[in-house]
């Protein structure tokens, strides 16, 4: 089942309307994403990275083209099944933990289940074992407030995984984060990947995240495109992340 395709984009398109003028940020984007596929997706800022994420996702819509999971195509969705499908099928981690400030880790992480209709006490027996594979079980009464920048990123991450969803989209989950911290976020994305099967689409700045992905592409100039120097700049990653004072961000 490995090549089975978990996402497919065709001809998308993207505009917005700003101050009068036209942005084009895509015109013609196709892209597969295979079963259990981790990709990269880099580029500079203002490439189109979130946008392409967020249609991926079905929080926004696309001027033109289509995205499928499988043979069902976001598009056709209604509202309503569009927000079952996206709680149910997608875990989104973004640069900011966005957890709810007044609610502990544990309620955080319970959130997508409880608003899907599952039983408290069973909500909150996932939440847990979501926690404990973060490595957070000892923090599950805190609040956001009184997590770090990567504790706040790990209950996010549970979150995101709590309902067993099929494909997780990160945009630039260490972005916020120093070094070392974001290795650490890093090698539990690369672990929480394996251990649920996910299809993980992760945009990044961090050609160290970009370096351990089963597929690296480029957002430029409105199409996805093989880096031609990934490579040269992977190694350079490699030597930088030896350095006391942190690694390469591009
Ligand atoms: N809501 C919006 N209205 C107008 N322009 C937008 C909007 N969202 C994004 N853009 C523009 O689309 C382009 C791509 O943005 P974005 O997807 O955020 O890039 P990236 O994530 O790669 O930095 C940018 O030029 C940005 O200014
Ligand atoms: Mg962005």
């Amino acid at each position: 089942m490995a090549s089975e395709t978990a996402i497919r984009a065709e001809s998308l398109g993207k505009s917005y309307r700003s101050g009068g003028a036209e942005v084009v940020v895509f015109n013609n984007l196709s892209l597969q994403v295979p079963r259990n596929e981790r990709l990269a997706v880099i580029g500079e800022s203002g490439s189109g990275k979130s946008t392409l994420l967020h249609l991926l996702g079905g929080l926004e819509k696309p001027s033109s083209g289509k995205v499928l999971y499988g043979d069902r195509e976001l598009e056709s969705l209604s509202d309503h099944e569009l927000d079952n499908f996206r709680n149910r099928e997608i875990g989104y981690v973004w640069q900011k933990p966005s957890l709810l400030p007044e609610f502990t880790a544990l309620e955080n992480v319970m959130m997508p289940l409880l608003i899907r209709g599952v039983r408290h006490s069973e909500a909150a027996r996932t939440a847990r074992a979501r926690l404990d594979e973060v490595g957070l079980s000892h923090r599950e009464t805190h609040r956001p407030g009184e997590l770090s920048g990567g504790e706040q990123q790990r209950v996010s991450l549970a979150r995101a995984l709590a309902g067993k969803p099929n494909v997780l989209l990160a945009d630039e989950p260490t972005g916020s984060l120093d070094f070392r911290t974001g290795e650490s976020i890093v090698a539990l994305l690369t672990e929480l990947h394996s251990l649920h099967e996910l299809t993980s689409v992760l945009v990044t700045h961090n050609l160290s995240i970009a370096s351990r992905c089963d597929r690296v592409l480029e957002l430029r100039k409105g199409g996805l495109q093989t880096p031609s120097d990934v490579g040269v700049q992977v190694a350079g990653v490699k030597q930088d992340a030896t350095r006391l004072d942190g690694g390469t961000y591009v």
